[in-house]
């Protein structure tokens, strides 16, 4: 054998162990790359070997062929298995950055709910509607005429006081912000034709400290009934009828004898307290019993007001304070909650709308 023949065959080798050398050295696609680049390219080892086979003779060139393409069949198996690794090394890397739960439940984006005081008067209405009422509003700024005067309710009763009542500037003690719903039963009354049934909602204004029971804000829902030979009993029925809609039937109610200028015969009515269901507690202030509202028999006076037949019309008039009865029925020890806008108070009175 040649020398040529030896050292063609010992480069055929040493091409063959420094590209599969190579090839297992390399870490990722990129590298393998450079690497066949580098083995199986024009100035790679193995294609040197090949062109130094023009010197070898016809006879040796055969075998050496055969050995450079045995070499090179080697090498290319070696990238294509090492390739293929590679690229299911990839893939799985994919799959576990791009993994995705289908499971997993959805981020839910923040629903609105309808405030508890809203719910409250929908639900106070919708017991009324049922019973033939309609609604009515009036403004929140209002005439002492309306609030006061057609209301029985003389210059001296100190709910028309500066202290009690808040004046807009400039008008004297002749319009203020209204301390009650009571105006919207004058009204209502001056502009609906006999009979009348009416529930109206809406914000009132006081010079209260506030505490757990008292706002300087807060929310009335007034209600009146003028028609011929209504009475008292009409009175008790429409009102037991509401209490056990908003309250249940586990919370009594009581009436008890009161005074309000409006209304004669007066009443105040009064739930059971919810805490300590009338053992008498900090919440009731021991009472046993917490009043929601003030109600009687419409006083004659209103009715000769707008100018209605008091020998042919009687009613009965009532209003509640909104805050406490969403307080009582969903247990809020301070109705300050409800005007806060906290929204981790607020959201758990999230209900069908
Ligand atoms: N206006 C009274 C108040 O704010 C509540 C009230 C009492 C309304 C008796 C009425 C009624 O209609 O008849 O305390």
């Amino acid at each position: 054998m040649s020398d040529v023949v030896a050292v063609v065959r010992g480069s055929l080798e040493e091409a063959r162990a420094e590209g599969l050398k190579r090839i297992e050295a390399s870490t990722d696609l990129a590298s393998l790359e450079e690497a066949q680049i580098r083995v199986l390219g024009r100035k790679a080892p193995l294609s040197r070997a090949r062109a130094s086979l023009r010197d070898v003779g016809d006879q040796d060139r055969k075998e050496l062929g055969m050995l450079a393409n045995e070499v090179q069949v080697a090498i290319q198996s070696a990238l294509d298995r090492k390739r293929e690794a590679f690229e299911a090394q990839e893939l799985e890397q994919r799959w576990a950055s791009e993994r995705v739960d289908v499971t997993l439940p959805g981020e839910a984006p923040p629903v609105g709910a309808i405030h508890p005081l809203t719910r409250t008067i929908w639900e106070i209405v919708d017991v009324f509607v049922g019973m033939g009422y309609k609604v009515y509003e009036g403004p929140e700024v209002e005439l002492s005429s309306y609030t006061f005067d057609a209301l029985n309710t003389p210059k001296e009763h100190p709910s028309r006081s500066p202290s009690d009542t808040f004046y807009i500037e400039g008008k004297g003690d002749a319009v203020g912000l209204r301390s009650h719903t009571s105006p919207v039963q004058i009204r209502t009354l001056e502009i609906e034709p006999p009979p009348v049934y009416g529930v109206m909602p809406g914000r009132c204004y006081r010079r209260d400290e506030e505490d757990a029971t008292h706002l300087a804000g807060f929310t009335q829902l007034e209600g009146l009934a003028v028609d011929e030979g209504i009475t008292m009993g009409d009175l008790k029925g429409s009102l037991l009828e509401f209490a056990r809609n908003v309250f249940g039937r586990d919370l009594d109610v009581r009436l008890r004898p009161s005074f309000f200028p409006f209304t004669e015969p007066s009443a105040e009515m009064d739930v059971l307290c919810f805490v300590c269901r009338g053992e008498g507690c900090r919440v009731c202030r021991n009472e046993g019993w917490i009043e929601i509202m003030g109600c009687g028999m419409v006083h004659p006076f209103l009715l000769e007001w707008v100018g209605w037949d008091i020998e042919k019309y009687t009613g009965f008039a009532f209003g509640m304070g909104i805050e406490r009865v969403a307080a009582l029925a969903h247990g809020v020890p301070d109705i300050r909650y409800f005007w806060e806008n906290d929204l981790r108070i607020l959201s758990q009175f999230r209900g069908p709308a």
